[in-house]
């Protein structure tokens, strides 16, 4: 039972403590719990961030799915597109939680309120860069929200479960897509190898800023919402990474890159980290044109949230405004 239920006329100096004493306890916080409002505001920011990620992030490698070298390849890529877009669906589910609506969100999106992950920012030249997507960027993803199952806020860690056990899928396709290519032909060897040196610096971007400059990081582990730093988890994927690299035979493209005894890790370089600010910002190599194609399959799904709305409205149906909202969610056009 939580106070709000149990002491209705509880002081707000009495919900606070018993919010703080669940968060010590590392219990989970329920969407019917008190909780300051700053805590709400970083969930929604954070959860809408990663929402709109997993959506943008289909554009990337739906860009393939047309041109897949084989059958089994195109079901692999569109299962796994598919996938994100379920992702991106449990993310505004457990958002909504928070009594912020799917419409509202994509329209901050839409708005450059709210941001999505600078690595879709990047383009996608080539089918090796499918398995490298799979390998490196999902590899990172799992780096970053395993520890997210156990983040205090209970409808987003629960999202995480699932999403966790499918981006281990989409790591490991697109592992065995390099590994495939690496026994393939030179030319093959030499796409994997590029791919490998463009995604490289944006995947270890992915986990943020050095915590040196991350203005949110102190706060969201006080509140048991992030698990871990940025700096810790970028850490824990470049140990994870070196030895993968090896058996896939390619190189990482850091000549910083070795084993440090002492520490027990590997030392590695620092990304560009202006380039990241620039993606940030919305001056990416790509923001326009995934911008642009969001707000597109947007305009072009109200017709179907509006034929759903009729519908619902005939039967009887309670449509919540947010449950409707952001369909039409289909790849991009890099070619
Ligand atoms: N891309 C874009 N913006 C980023 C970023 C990135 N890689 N990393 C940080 N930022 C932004 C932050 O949002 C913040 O801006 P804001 O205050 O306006 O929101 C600013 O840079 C400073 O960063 P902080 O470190 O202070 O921010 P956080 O504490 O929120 O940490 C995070 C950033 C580690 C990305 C954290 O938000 C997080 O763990 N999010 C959940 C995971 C997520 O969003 N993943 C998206 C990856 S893609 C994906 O999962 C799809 C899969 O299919 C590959």
């Amino acid at each position: 039972m939580t106070l709000t239920e149990t002491a209705p006329g509880a002081s707000e100096a009495e919900l606070e403590r018993h919010f703080e004493a669940t968060i010590a306890r590392n219990d989970r916080i329920e969407p019917r719990d008190w909780m300051p409002e700053g805590y709400r505001k970083t969930l929604v920011r954070q959860i809408a961030q990663h929402a709109h990620s997993e959506i943008i992030g289909m554009q990337p490698e739906g860009n393939w799915i047309t041109r897949a070298p084989s059958l089994r390849r195109k079901a692999i890529l569109l299962a796994k597109v598919q996938d994100e877009a379920g992702h991106g669906l449990y993310l505004y589910s457990a958002a909504e939680t928070l009594g912020v609506s799917r419409l509202e969100l994509t329209e901050l999106l839409l708005a450059g309120r709210q941001k999505y992950s600078s690595i879709f920012n990047y383009p996608t030249l080539s089918y090796a860069d499918v398995g490298t997507i799979g390998w490196l960027v999902d590899g990172a993803a799992i780096c970053n929200q395993v520890p997210l199952c156990r983040t205090s806020f209970g409808p987003y860690g629960r999202a995480m479960i699932r999403v966790c056990k499918e981006e281990s899928f989409h790591q490991r396709q697109g592992f065995e897509l390099l590994a495939t290519m690496m026994r393939g032909t030179d030319e093959q060897r030499a796409m994997v190898q590029e791919s490998v040196d463009r995604f490289w610096w944006p995947a270890l971007m992915m986990f943020g800023p050095p915590d040196a400059d991350s203005p949110n990081t102190a706060q969201s582990m006080a509140w048991g919402i992030k698990r871990n730093t940025n700096d810790e988890l970028r850490q824990k994927f470049v140990d994870m990474s070196v030895p993968q690299a090896e058996a896939l035979g390619v190189t990482l493209p850091d000549p910083e890159l070795r084993w440090n005894e002492e520490r027990g890790h590997h030392d590695f370089g620092q990304p560009d980290w202006e380039e990241f600010m620039e993606g940030v910002k919305g001056n990416g190599p790509c923001n326009a044109q995934r911008m642009a194609h969001r707000r597109r399959a947007h305009e072009e799904g109200a017709w179907v949230r509006a034929a759903a709305t009729a519908y619902a409205a005939k039967q009887g149906l309670d449509t919540p405004r947010s449950s409707l909202a952001g369909h039409s969610t289909t790849g991009g056009t890099e070619r």
